[in-house]
């Protein structure tokens, strides 16, 4: 018997595709600092914090700054990344997701979001998709960025529902453990080779039915 009653979406990689919008500000700020930063290296920041993700990035670049400087250039590239995805469009939530929020909704399932994004609220406005959650947990309700499972816990707390009776939508690994930490079932979206530690994986939210729920 199926006892799941609430659905947490993660939000990069899984509802919007804004790993690109980051990357070109990510680009812009290493072109700044005088290196270069590949989008193969870009991958190693799906799903991290922008903090850990702004190490990351001077690793690669091989620099070394202060606390204060760090914080500049971290607000610097949000400032580029802003940009972008207040431009963004409605065509541009991945496939299935708007169709799937909806179909989840009649069928009685509640829906949170889950990302560890500062930006959420403006990628939902710009995609008009704010309406289809039922509570909303973001990067500036949370004070441990994923793996820690904080902010799939406070999801269910804002849902009213047991960690147990949810299912997380995550792209990332560092998501996919959180999730686990959490006692939450995940699916995974994206390649079964990189999510293998999802109990299913999907590859898109196209024509799915409330089997995907069945564990
Ligand atoms: C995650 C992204 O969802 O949010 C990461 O996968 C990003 O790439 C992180 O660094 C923080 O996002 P933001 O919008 O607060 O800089
Ligand atoms: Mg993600």
């Amino acid at each position: 018997m199926n006892n799941i009653k609430a659905c947490i979406f993660d939000l990069d990689g899984v509802v919007v595709d804004t790993a690109k919008y980051h990357y070109l500000a990510w680009r812009r700020l290493s072109e700044e600092l005088g290196f270069v930063f590949t989008e193969e290296h870009n991958e190693r920041l799906k799903g991290i914090s922008r903090m850990d993700s702004l190490n990351i990035l001077l690793e690669v670049g091989g620099k070394s700054f202060d606390e204060e400087t760090k914080l500049a250039l971290a607000q610097r590239k949000n400032n580029w990344y802003i940009e972008y995805i207040t431009k963004m469009r409605e065509d541009e939530t991945l496939p299935g997701v708007r169709e799937f929020l909806k179909y989840l909704r009649e069928n009685n399932i509640k829906i949170s979001l889950g990302s560890v994004s500062k930006n959420s609220m403006i990628i939902l406005n710009s995609i008009k998709l704010i309406d289809c959650f039922d509570a909303i947990i973001d990067g500036n309700k949370i004070t441990n960025a994923k793996p820690d499972p904080e902010v799939f816990l406070k999801a269910a707390e804002a849902l009213s529902v047991k960690p147990h009776e949810c299912v997380v939508f995550e792209d990332a690994i560092a998501g996919l453990k959180a999730a686990k930490i959490a006692g939450m079932k995940c699916i995974g979206v994206g390649s079964s080779e990189i999510l293998h530690e999802a109990d299913k994986v999907i590859q898109n939210f196209e024509n799915l039915d409330m089997s995907i729920l069945d564990f």
